[in-house]
């Protein structure tokens, strides 16, 4: 193995491409960032990295919240979009489709698309140099029930979520190992990886499913003999009730 070594740059990835929304329900703004992670388990802390010259720097720092949600593959247009366009003079919410909503512990609204919103209280902003590092406790996590099991379980696999790597957008694939798999005694190892795989048919069927009824809903019906027999007779019927065509008077070529 062999490795070409690079200037310094900030090619960490994956990177979880979230909707950060803040300002108010009235008037509310979403921007995309890439560039947040986990800092701490106790208080739940997070940060983003936010350049000051974001319409969302001044909202975030006047107000001291954020939310942060995640992203899947249906809201992907919404995430470039909301990484292009200013709030400064767009109604980003209007024009990409998202719906704001009311939040238990921040004013800042929330993404109703989002599968998980984590309601954040800014505690600290850390100049860097062309960022500001916004360090913020996580006060409240909203998670989405269309993923809730009756026994309270969140499935978070099931909303396909997305990911930011070196310029271009990925679906998360599916599930390889869970937390300590690899120090687990055999015997659970075995369960869990066996686990692991009927998980993964049962979601591989689920969307073969998917897409079958959605083929069959788009295609017209299929050709059978009789279909074709009568389309045939259809055609000969129209056939005979048009006048023979005079033949072409084509002019020879001097
Ligand atoms: C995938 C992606 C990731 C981004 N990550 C960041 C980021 O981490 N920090 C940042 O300041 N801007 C980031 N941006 C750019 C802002 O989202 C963009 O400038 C946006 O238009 C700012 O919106 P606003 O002016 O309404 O605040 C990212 C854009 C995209 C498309």
């Amino acid at each position: 193995m062999s490795k070409t070594s690079w200037k310094a740059g900030t090619m960490l990835y994956p990177l979880p491409p979230v909707l950060v929304s803040c300002g108010t329900t009235e008037k509310p703004n979403v921007f995309t960032v890439a560039w947040t992670g986990i800092i701490n388990s106790q208080p739940a802390m997070t940060y983003i990295s936010v350049r000051p010259s974001r319409y969302s720097y001044e909202l975030i720092k006047q107000s001291g919240e954020f939310v942060i949600n995640l992203t899947t593959a249906k809201m992907l247009k919404a995430v470039d979009f909301c990484g292009v366009k200013s709030g400064k003079n767009t109604d980003k919410f209007a024009l990409s489709g998202l719906t704001p909503a009311t939040c238990k512990k921040v004013k800042a609204p929330m993404v109703a698309e989002s599968p998980l919103s984590l309601e954040c209280r800014v505690t600290e902003i850390k100049p860097l140099g062309s960022h500001d590092m916004f360090l913020a406790e996580i006060v409240a996590v909203n998670v989405e029930d269309e993923f809730l099991t009756a026994d309270g379980q969140f499935q978070l696999e099931k909303s396909n979520l997305i990911a930011f790597c070196h310029g271009a957008y990925y679906v998360l694939g599916g599930k390889i190992g869970t937390f300590g798999f690899s120090v687990a005694k055999k015997k659970t190892r075995k369960q869990r990886i066996a686990a692991i795989k009927q998980e993964r048919r049962a979601l591989k069927e689920q969307k073969q499913k998917k897409t079958a009824s959605l083929k069959q809903k788009k295609t017209p019906p299929a050709k059978t003999k009789k279909n074709l027999s009568s389309a045939k007779s259809k055609r000969t019927a129209v056939q005979k009730s048009r006048k023979p065509r005079k033949p072409l008077n084509i002019k020879k070529a001097p």
